[in-house]
């Protein structure tokens, strides 16, 4: 049993459910919309997001109900969709370990396929008839992609991107969709005004925390991650250990990261400087206390609610999101 098996451990019944749903969600075609389906299905991720809303619905004192499986089957689709759509963006051919819909077939066949898995997530929110799940789904997805957009935005600014324009595009395209994880958890099983609030803070800065993560990956190269490293720079995206090898930098130090920026997507010698300088003021363990700071802030709202198998579950996943390694 691995780590992430054994932290489902109280709500097995709710990821058995989840599991079974989700893979149904990719049937029912056929030909190239089945084929490329069954791709999709056959390299899912970890689940984590799924795995924060069943606990976050057993910490508010219920087993998780057949609504937050519904929930969980919507937001994960959600997920999924909006991955297939940043590989296209990233122009990445790897994820999970497998090749991405754009390297198999093309970027019509990845945007189309995001598109289809989309409209079967809101589907599925309409036969649950709640508006509510309808409307959260509608303005996660909106912060995805304004969250990517805004990337895209920092990415051509010649300025340097601050940390906080760093943490607010991370909140609307990643720590949106754990919030919402969290939330309906919550939501699913009529938690109280109070621990809806705890949910949503829990959610929200596991997310950062997962998205800081992610952006240290991309500075170590390592095959367990399963994706390109060293893609973000090449992309021109400017995250956290940049970020705060800059903080570090001499004035005279921070004009040649600037300039080196500038030149990087297309010369090997700029993005060696700056992976160097990333080396030089440890900026990775420096990301990683950043990323601390948010999972303390989960975890004191964790702490907030009583002892339970579901609290010391939740309580092994912050540590999982902040040892993993893919
Ligand atoms: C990472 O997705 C997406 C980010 C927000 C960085 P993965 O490919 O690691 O997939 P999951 O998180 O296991 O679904
Ligand atoms: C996360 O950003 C993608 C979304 C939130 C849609 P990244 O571009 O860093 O994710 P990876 O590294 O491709 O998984
Ligand atoms: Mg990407
Ligand atoms: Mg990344």
């Amino acid at each position: 049993m691995n780590v992430l098996q054994k932290i489902a451990q109280p709500i097995e019944a709710f990821r058995q459910e989840f599991e079974t749903s989700f893979a149904n969600s990719f049937q029912n075609t056929s030909g190239l919309v089945q084929e490329a389906l069954t791709h999709v299905n056959g390299t899912t991720g970890k689940h984590i997001r799924p795995l924060l809303l069943g606990l976050c619905a057993g910490m508010c004192g219920s087993t998780p109900s057949e609504k937050s499986v519904n929930a969980a089957v919507l937001l994960e689709l959600l997920h999924s969709a909006s991955l297939i759509h940043d590989d296209v963006i990233d122009q990445s051919p790897r994820r999970r370990g497998a090749l991405t819909l754009n390297a198999i077939y093309s970027n019509h066949v990845a945007v189309l396929v995001g598109d289809y898995l989309l409209s079967v997530a809101f589907m599925q929110a309409t036969e649950s008839g709640s508006k509510e799940l309808m409307k959260i789904a509608a303005s996660v997805g909106k912060a995805l992609s304004e969250g990517e957009l805004r990337q895209i935005e920092a990415a051509q600014d010649s300025k340097m991107t601050t940390e906080e324009q760093y943490i607010n595009i991370i909140e609307k395209k990643t720590a949106a969709l754990f919030e919402a994880f969290a939330f309906l958890g919550a939501r699913s099983v009529e938690a109280s005004g109070e621990q809806l609030l705890l949910c949503s803070s829990i959610g929200k800065n596991l997310g950062y925390a997962f998205q800081i993560k992610d952006d240290i990956f991309d500075y170590t190269p390592s095959k367990e991650i399963g994706k390109p490293t060293s893609n973000d720079i090449l992309e021109g995206k400017i995250t956290l250990p940049l970020i705060c090898a800059y903080q570090k930098a001499s004035a005279e130090e921070q004009e040649k990261m600037r300039s080196c920026i500038e030149k990087a997507p297309s010369n090997e010698e700029a993005l060696q400087e700056l992976m160097n300088y990333v080396h030089k003021f440890d900026a990775l363990s420096l990301a990683h206390e950043k990323l601390l700071l948010y999972t303390e802030r989960a975890k004191e709202a964790i702490l907030r609610f009583e002892d339970s198998p579901y609290r010391h579950s939740m309580l092994q996943l912050v540590d999982f999101l902040v040892e993993r390694n893919y």
